[in-house]
Order: C-alpha cells, then sequence, then structure tokens
C-alpha cells in the first residue's frame, strides 16, 4: 500500500483529498497544525471511509517538530502540500504572518524531502498567480502577473521555490492552480468551516441563508461582464480532490512527461456573484438577502479557465455543475448549524 502524506489534510480541500485517496486504496498520514481546522475532521474521515487516517498535530514551521516527524515516517511515497494560510485580506493587513508560514512550511518540508530521499510532491497552488488575465480562458502558458495581495505572491514564490528545487534535485512535482473550490462532500460530513466572518462568497451565502448574517453584500455591479458583478470558475471540491489523486498516481507511475507539470484545474465555465445567487436560491428555496455595495480592493473582474491540459494529459475533467455544488454547500451549512447548536 503506497503512503501518501497530506500537509493541511484537515483542512478544507485536504480532508476531501484524505478521502478520495483512501478510498483509492492508498495509505494516508496527516499533518496539520490545526491553525484552521480540528482533529473532529479525522473522525469524520473516518466515518465517510470506515479507515481512520494517521494523524499527527505538526507546525511545518518548526523545523525540528518537521524533521523528527520524518525521522519516524521514512517510508512516504508522496506528499501533497495543503498546509498555508489562504485569506486574502488577511495577508493584506498581515504580509508577514503569510511569508512567514506559506514560505517556512514549504521550505522545511522540501528540506525533509530531499533527506528522506522522497522525490513526489503535488502542490496546492492557485489561479491567483494569473492576476487580471490578458486574455479568457487561461491556460497555462499565461504570463504570471504581479501578485495582487501578499497570500497570492506567497503562491508564486512557493511555485518558484519548487521549480528551481525540481530543476536541481531528483524531485518530481505537479503544481496544481485551482480557480474557486467550493462544495462539500455527498455526506455532508466535511466541508469548508470558516472561523469568524467568512471571506468567500460561497460560505457567506450559506451563513445569509441560515440567518447567521443579516445580509451579503455583493462587491460591485459596475464590472465589464454581462451583469456587472465578477465571474469566477468555480469547481466542486469533490472533483478537485479527485484531480490530485490522478496527480499522485502519475508521479508515482512515472507519468508524468517532465520533471514539473503544471494544470489549471476548474470547469471552465465563468459564472457571476448575481448568477450564483440565483442558483442558490433555486436549489435551497431560500430567498437570499443581498445588497449590491462598492467593489472590494484586489478582485479581478473576470477569470475562468481552460482545461484542455489537465483533460488531455491526466485524464480529468470536472463532472459537477453549479447546482451541485451549491446544494451541497448548503446541505453541508445545515449540518453544521445542526451540530454546532
Ligand atoms: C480568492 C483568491 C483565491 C483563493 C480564494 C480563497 C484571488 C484573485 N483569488 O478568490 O486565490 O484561493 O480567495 O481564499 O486572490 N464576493 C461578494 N461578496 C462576498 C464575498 C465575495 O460579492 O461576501 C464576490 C467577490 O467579489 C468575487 C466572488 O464573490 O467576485 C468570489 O469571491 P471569493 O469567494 O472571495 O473568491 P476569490 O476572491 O475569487
Amino acid at each position: 500500500m503506497k503512503k501518501i502524506l497530506i500537509t493541511g489534510g484537515t483542512g478544507y480541500i485536504g480532508s476531501h483529498t484524505v478521502v478520495e485517496l483512501q478510498q483509492k486504496g492508498y495509505e494516508v498520514i496527516i499533518i496539520d497544525n490545526l491553525s484552521n481546522s480540528s482533529e473532529s475532521v479525522v473522525d469524520s474521515i473516518a466515518q465517510i471511509t470506515g479507515i481512520k487516517p494517521t494523524f499527527k498535530k505538526i507546525d511545518l514551521t518548526d523545523s525540528k517538530a518537521t524533521a523528527a516527524f520524518f525521522e519516524k515516517y521514512k517510508q512516504i511515497d508522496g506528499v501533497i502540500h495543503f498546509a498555508a494560510f489562504k485569506a486574502v485580506g488577511e495577508s493584506v493587513e498581515n504580509p508577514l504572518k503569510y511569508y512567514h508560514n506559506n514560505l517556512f512550511s514549504l521550505i522545511n518540508l522540501l528540506d525533509c524531502m530531499k533527506k528522506n530521499q522522497i522525490n513526489n510532491i503535488v502542490f496546492s497552488s492557485s489561479c491567483t498567480v494569473y492576476g487580471e488575465p490578458d486574455s479568457l480562458p487561461v491556460t497555462e502558458k499565461a504570463s504570471i502577473k504581479k501578485a495582487l495581495s501578499p497570500y497570492g505572491n506567497t503562491k508564486q514564490i512557493c511555485e518558484e521555490i519548487i521549480t528551481d528545487t525540481t530543476k536541481t534535485s531528483s524531485l518530481q512535482s505537479i503544481l496544481l492552480r485551482y480557480f474557486n473550490p467550493i462544495g462539500a462532500h455527498s455526506s455532508a460530513l466535511i466541508g469548508e468551516l470558516p472561523l469568524g466572518i467568512p471571506n468567500n462568497l460561497i460560505p457567506y451565502i450559506t451563513q445569509t441563508a441560515i440567518g447567521k448574517r443579516s445580509i451579503l453584500n455583493v462587491y460591485g455591479n459596475d464590472y465589464p461582464t454581462p451583469d456587472g458583478t465578477c465571474l469566477r470558475d468555480y469547481l466542486h471540491v469533490v472533483d478537485l480532490a479527485k484531480a490530485h489523486v490522478i496527480a499522485i498516481d502519475r508521479l508515482l507511475e512515472n507519468k508524468n512527461k517532465s520533471a514539473l507539470e503544471v494544470f489549471n484545474l476548474g470547469t471552465g465555465n465563468g459564472f457571476s456573484v448575481l448568477e450564483v445567487i440565483k442558483t442558490f436560491e433555486k436549489v435551497s428555496g431560500v430567498k437570499l438577502n443581498y445588497k449590491i455595495v462598492e467593489r472590494r480592493a484586489g478582485d479581478v473582474s473576470q477569470i475562468f479557465s481552460d482545461c484542455e491540459l489537465a483533460n488531455k494529459e491526466l485524464g480529468w475533467k470536472a463532472k459537477l455543475g453549479l447546482d451541485e455544488m451549491l446544494s451541497s454547500s448548503w446541505k453541508w451549512e445545515n449540518y453544521i448549524n445542526k451540530t454546532t447548536k
């Protein structure tokens, strides 16, 4: 049984990936510092798959603890690295927190992988590296623009660190650039658990619908888009998780075409904020209280993916549509609301 280390495995995308890996027969070890997640996610994963993954509470910025972990768990076949801070606004207010955490975590991880001859890494990157794109849909060949936030900059720098390390070692790497992952597992046992007031659209919508927030602010309706609100390429987190299994399989089976590969992961469709709201109202049967407010600083007006490469090379295509994404988010919100009352 191949052993995969998932950093950030109790987080949103990490936990869904653990489930998919276990269901494909992989043995999974999770490390997470629980800064934005809870250990109870490990039990929820076990409830879904019937297998409890090994869990170690480790902060990857702690180089001694990280080295000690690798000393103990030498036989790891590959790593999927999710562990990172991801709130765009917070990164603008506290850039050092983001540079310190996101960069040192990766550096310590790569150091330990090198020392222990672990040569396969899949990295959780983002379409944020493209900034405001020159043309749509965005392919992997699009230029990398100056990042709009320290968070975005950490994704760009991490990609560069992995690229440079891959060139000078036996590391084999796949960078996955996600568009906007939303939704939750069909069991509603795992999903996105934002701490405090959510920054992202979907948790804000579901929390407004359930009555935790009074009103949803729609940031701007004067963008050059059909209805004036921003367009994004939303994709179901379960589709995204499955892409990670394919990527790690590809590395372990030496099917990669070069030591470093980059893939966009999205659906290729752009939906506006108002279209998302309408679809949510349709699938939930709840009328949403919202108002149009000023634009949010740093938002790009529209971005959606060209996923031909992932389709051709990985044989991956997002299967679930916006209705399924939003109905699963709504089911998850109802579950959290019931269990935390
Ligand atoms: C951002 C990052 C992305 C990161 C993700 C997770 C950029 C360009 N993108 O995505 O890399 O992975 O956050 O943190 O940095 N909106 C509202 N009202 C709200 C919230 C959002 O109208 O209360 C709108 C936004 O203006 C945007 C859309 O909804 O047009 C999606 O926003 P959000 O869910 O925050 O994701 P991004 O900003 O696209």
